[in-house]
Parts: C-alpha cells; sequence; structure tokens
C-alpha cells in the first residue's frame, strides 16, 4: 500500500516527513517523493526508486525550508513506477497538492470531464485527477479548500485517504479517508499536527491521535483543534483523540505480531481491493480490460498453460479446475522451471497464463520469454506494478493485495484465485458454456467472499487450541479433492516452509496408492472435506485414515455431521460454492500453519533458507 506522512506546525517540516517516510518503507513501495511550503514557493520532488535516492535528489533540487509539508512513498496501482507518476501531485494551477493512498475506480470519467475543461495532466494517475477535480471544485464554487474536498469525495467512487495542501492557507491541510487508513498525530495544545498512513512516522513526536473513520474527513489548522466532517453531507462530528499504547514495531505490523498474521487478516480487504471496479453485480458484468482487450485469444484457444512456482503454482492448479469446469479449454498448469528447460511444445493456438505475487521470478520470468518466443500469447498476473514478468507480459491483471512482506505467501493466493475466477466467468459468459443466471448466481456468491473470509478468521483462538496439541509434529499429511486437492498442496507448502515441519498435501483418493502406508498415530491429516467436495467419497477416506489411528483434522461446511462423528477436530467453513471454496479452505490451514510455527518459535515472516522473491535459478 501507499503511504502518507504530512506535518503542519512549528518545527522543520523537512527531516520529520524523510523520517516518516522511512518509517513507512515496511509498506513497500516504488517511488517517494516530498512537498514542502516555505512560506513563499511549493518546493516539491519526486523520483521512482528508494526514499534514499529521493533524499539525493531533494538535495540537488529544492530548498528544504518550511514548517508544513507532505510526504509519500507509492505503491503503484495506475500508472508504471516512474518520476512523473510519483506523488505529490499538484494541480494544474499549481496552488494545490496532493498525497493519496487507494484507488479511484471512475478517475477516467472525471478525467474526461476535465479534459474538456481544459485540464492537461502529465501523468496516468487517478491521483492527479482527484486534485484537478478539487481545483475546479474549488475554482467554479469559490468554496473553501475544506468544502471542495468535500464536494469531491462525493463524485469520487473508490478507496481513498487524501491529504492536501492549499497555497493560499499555508496554515492548513484537508485529510479525508475512505477504505485506506488515516492517522492524525495531535501535538501539544494543537500547535503541531502530523499526518501519516499508520502512527509509526509521529509516535516518538506524540501519542495522542485521531484515527479517521471511512467517510470522515478533517480540516487541521495550527493552533486549534481538529475538526472532523461527514464526507456525505459536511455534517460535524468529535474527533476523538485516543492515546496510543503500541510502539514502533507493532504498528508496523498493524497491531499483529507478525506480518504473516496481518497479512492474512488483510484479505477480507485484499480480496475487495481486487474486485473493485472489476465485478459489478448489479450490473451483471465483469469488467477486466487486460481480457477483454484479447478475449479473441482467449475464446480460440486451444490450450491454456499456466506456469507459476509455489504459492503462485497452486493457484495455478485451482485455476485449472476453474477453467475446465467453466470455460471448457483444456488447461495444462507447469512448474515454471520445468517448462523452461523441457522443449515444450507450444503454438500460437496456446494461451499462456504466468502468475506470480513479486512479478520477479527467475525460472517464470525464463519461462515467459521462452513462450513468447515460440508465438504464444503471455497474460500476465502479477502483484507488483511495473514489475519484470508484469512488463514481458502480453497484456495482463494485477491482483490489488497491497506489499505482501512475510515470505509465506497467504493474500497473494487467495487474491490470485480471485482474478482467475473473475476471468473464467468472464469467458465462459463470452463462450456461452455458462447461462446467464448461472452467472448472475456466481457473481453474487463472489462478491459474498470477503465477509465469508471475515466471518471465517474469527476461528483464529480455535486453531491456535489445535496447533497446541500437534507443534511436535514430525510430519503432517494434507488430503483434499477437486478444488481443494490445490489447497492441500498449498497447505502442505505453508507448513513446510514456516515451522520446518515435513509435510505432504496429496488427492483424497491417492491414499491407496502407497501414502497410506505412513499412517499410524503419530501423523497428523488435515482433510478437506467441503459438503459440495466428492462429501462421500472423503469421508471413506477419513474412515480408512481413522481405522489405522491417524489423527484426523478435518475442514467442513458448517453444520456437517458425519465427518464431526469421526474426526478429532473439526474446521468449520460457511457454505459456498465448491469452486470459490478454496477461497475459504485456505484460510484455517494458514492460520494452522502460522500457530504451530509461532509455537515452535521460528521465523515466522522470514524462515530459514528462504527469500520473497526467488530471482535466481
Ligand atoms: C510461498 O509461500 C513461497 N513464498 C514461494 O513458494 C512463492 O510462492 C514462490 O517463490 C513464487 O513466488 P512468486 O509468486 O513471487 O513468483
Amino acid at each position: 500500500m501507499c503511504g502518507i506522512t504530512g506535518y503542519i506546525g512549528y518545527r522543520d517540516a523537512y527531516p520529520i516527513i524523510m523520517n516518516g517516510l522511512k518509517r513507512l518503507e515496511y509498506r513497500g513501495y516504488d517511488s517517494s517523493g516530498v512537498m514542502l511550503f516555505d512560506g513563499k514557493n511549493i518546493n516539491l520532488s519526486k523520483t521512482k526508486g528508494k526514499v534514499s535516492s529521493l533524499e539525493e535528489k531533494v538535495s540537488q533540487e529544492i530548498s528544504t525550508e518550511g514548517s508544513i509539508g507532505v510526504g509519500h512513498t507509492r505503491w503503484a496501482t495506475h500508472g508504471i513506477p516512474n518520476d512523473v507518476n510519483s506523488h505529490p501531485h499538484m494541480s494544474q494551477s499549481g496552488n494545490l497538492v496532493i498525497v493519496h493512498n487507494g484507488i479511484i475506480e471512475n478517475y477516467e470519467a472525471l478525467k474526461q470531464e476535465l479534459v474538456s475543461r481544459g485540464y492537461v495532466f502529465h501523468s496516468d494517475t487517478d491521483t492527479e485527477v482527484l486534485i484537478n477535480l478539487i481545483e475546479e471544485i474549488k475554482t467554479q464554487e469559490g468554496v473553501k479548500l475544506g468544502q471542495a474536498v468535500q464536494i469531491a469525495l462525493n463524485q469520487v467512487i473508490g478507496a481513498y485517504a487524501i491529504a492536501v495542501f492549499d497555497r493560499a492557507k499555508p496554515d492548513e491541510m484537508v485529510v479525508a479517508k475512505l477504505g485506506s487508513p488515516i492517522a492524525i498525530g495531535v501535538g501539544d495544545n494543537f500547535e503541531e499536527f502530523f499526518v501519516a498512513s499508520d502512527a509509526s512516522p509521529f509516535i516518538e513526536y506524540t501519542k495522542n491521535a485521531i484515527y479517521l473513520e471511512d467517510e470522515e474527513l478533517a480540516i487541521i489548522k495550527k493552533g486549534r483543534k481538529v475538526r472532523v466532517r461527514k464526507i456525505k453531507d459536511d455534517s460535524a462530528i468529535d474527533a476523538n483523540i485516543q492515546e496510543l499504547q503500541m510502539n514502533l514495531e507493532q504498528i508496523e505490523k498493524g497491531g499483529y505480531e507478525h506480518f504473516m498474521l496481518k497479512e492474512i487478516h488483510e484479505q477480507p480487504r485484499a480480496i475487495i481491493d481486487t474486485l473493485r471496479g472489476r465485478l459489478l453485480v448489479n450490473e451483471g458484468i465483469i469488467k477486466l480490460s487486460g481480457l477483454e482487450n484479447n478475449m479473441k485469444r482467449f475464446l480460440n484457444a486451444e490450450r491454456i498453460i499456466i506456469i507459476a512456482c509455489g504459492t503462485s503454482w497452486h493457484a495455478g492448479l485451482v485455476a485449472e479446475y476453474i477453467f475446465e469446469e467453466f470455460v471448457r479449454i483444456p488447461v495444462e498448469v507447469e512448474y515454471a522451471s520445468e517448462f523452461r528447460y523441457r522443449n515444450p511444445v507450444i503454438t500460437e493456438k496456446d494461451v499462456v497464463i504466468a502468475i506470480s505475487q513479486s512479478g520477479e521470478t527467475a525460472d517464470t520470468l525464463a519461462a515467459i520469454k521462452l513462450a513468447r518466443s515460440k508465438g504464444a500469447f503471455v497474460f500476465g498476473l502479477c502483484n507488483v506494478v511495473g514489475s519484470s514478468i508484469a512488463r514481458e507480459n502480453d497484456s495482463g491483471a494485477y491482483t490489488h493485495a497491497g506489499p505482501e512482506i512475510g515470505v509465506a505467501s497467504t493474500k497473494a493466493f487467495t487474491t490470485q484465485i480471485t482474478v482467475l475466477l473473475l476471468m473464467a466467468l468472464r469467458l465462459a459468459r463470452a463462450k456461452g458454456t455458462m447461462s446467464s443466471a448461472d452467472y448472475r448466481m456466481h457473481l453474487q456468491e463472489l462478491e459474498l467472499i470477503p465477509q465469508k473470509v471475515e466471518e471465517l478468521l474469527k476461528i483464529d483462538d480455535h486453531i491456535k487450541e489445535i496447533a497446541k496439541e500437534y507443534l511436535l509434529s514430525t510430519n503432517f499429511l494434507y488430503l483434499g479433492r477437486g478444488y481443494n486437492f490445490p489447497v492441500a498442496l498449498e497447505g502442505a507448502l505453508k507448513l513446510k516452509e514456516i515451522s520446518y515441519i515435513h509435510a505432504e498435501g496429496y488427492p483424497a483418493a491417492e491414499m491407496k496408492h502407497g501414502p497410506i502406508a505412513l499412517i499410524d498415530d503419530r501423523m497428523p491429516v488435515v482433510v478437506i472435506a467441503t459438503s459440495k467436495g466428492h462429501y462421500e467419497k472423503v469421508v471413506s477416506n477419513i474412515q480408512e485414515i481413522k481405522s489405522r489411528k491417524a489423527k484426523i483434522i478435518a475442514v467442513v461446511t458448517k453444520g456437517d455431521t458425519s465427518v464431526r462423528a469421526i474426526a478429532d477436530h473439526i474446521i468449520e467453513i460457511p457454505e459456498v460454492e465448491e469452486a470459490f471454496s478454496p477461497l475459504l479452505t485456505t484460510i484455517p490451514l494458514q492460520l494452522l500453519s502460522y500457530h504451530i510455527a509461532v509455537m515452535r518459535n521460528c521465523n515466522v515472516d522470514q524462515p530459514r533458507n528462504l527469500a520473497k522473491s526467488v530471482t535466481v535459478e
């Protein structure tokens, strides 16, 4: 996610803002920038790359005088990482400046209207549109900054946390929030204020903070109490100043003990952000521009080849089941490392989908280049805008999971499956392999997923209790059928990579072909037994294992009774379409591996021998 920081008070703003940007680096970013007002001039500098590069550029470019300013670390969503797309953004007149964290879905329509009114844009960002919309309203309606921001935000669809500065009112700043976080640090006697995406940039200056709620706007003025208003109707509300109890490290992890746990709990928001602007249930449509512009390629494809590594490969395996069921196109899923060296048969009739969270995995990048060299069309699914893989593909789509810092991939997996579901549903509709009634039902079901994930995350304590019983195990088996066979593989990988316990995933029916020889009372077996996933078959697999004294941890659909009668532990998930069930069944497996690893005192966020992005062979 982007990081915002700002200061208004009696101190030099520059060191506070730069220190704040460094504190926000943990959020992941690709560019950064700073604006300072020295009483006369707006001094603004921004650059692609690290904050250290920004410091270098600032020292050569601008004055660092001034007691008011804003800073920004950008995690690109619209427009590739480069200097001009970096924040802060200035309005056309040069009088207004904004920093923004979020996504404005209807920015193109707003931009067209502003262009028709003579506005000229220099960047590809939604943020530059927003600051010029605010300027247009301020000019046309002759209103103050706070009101112009409020009116503008009522025209905006999307998510935002913003800080806006007006040269005409240099002792003021306006901030607003919907869907992205923003906090206001309140100095003694209101003599100074800090603005930031979280409290980490200002915790050393003040522990008094106001956390804006969604659809709230605040007008910050030196020496005055913060005025908070409802964006919808401009009604005033009390500013709730709270005293922070967290330390810096806790703030960076959002109060969670590890980034991995934070990212597991971010999944509802990550899925919402990934669906945003793409799943339009009321209109009954799915909008994925990268797919729309290449629809014929997909519909005429004789085969879809999915290439990836690790968890992304597991997402690809889920996609094999989804695409073949919904779109009736043959799908092959390949480990990129194998694909690139086995001289595969590839033709122009093939469509390749390359999946990569980091967008930098060497094997996946090499496999893409091989596929393209043989004439295949390559569609990329990445989480990092402007990454090497994102740039190598013919087209693609981004997951909007935000930076994934824990080495063990969690929210990337669920957002990858979310995009793959959108693609399969859209193609099924276009191909006519899904009725319009079925299509609408799936769209409605998909919209409910984030809240089902939210509900499911409440089982954390229950999972922790189960973890206590198995943290000394030396082996685990994970079993699943159909859509949940890849989830069994993913669950095993999660456990292996962060707890160092050996684990294997298998199709549940495969037990009889060898693995059942492993079963005894020291072999815990995790089985995914959802009600619509070959349920009776899985139940008999569980009985076979139970009769050999294994401990059974079963993931079932809420209300299950048969498995409850034979398993040692039951983990219930909400009722869901089977094709969507991996988005839910993976959650308890993520939590189980997390708690076992923590209890084993493993380095959960940076497990031994592993890197977050495998950029070498
Ligand atoms: C998964 O938890 C691991 N971090 C690893 O398997 C990862 O999924 C794999 O290296 C692929 O990374 P990518 O998605 O960034 O290409």
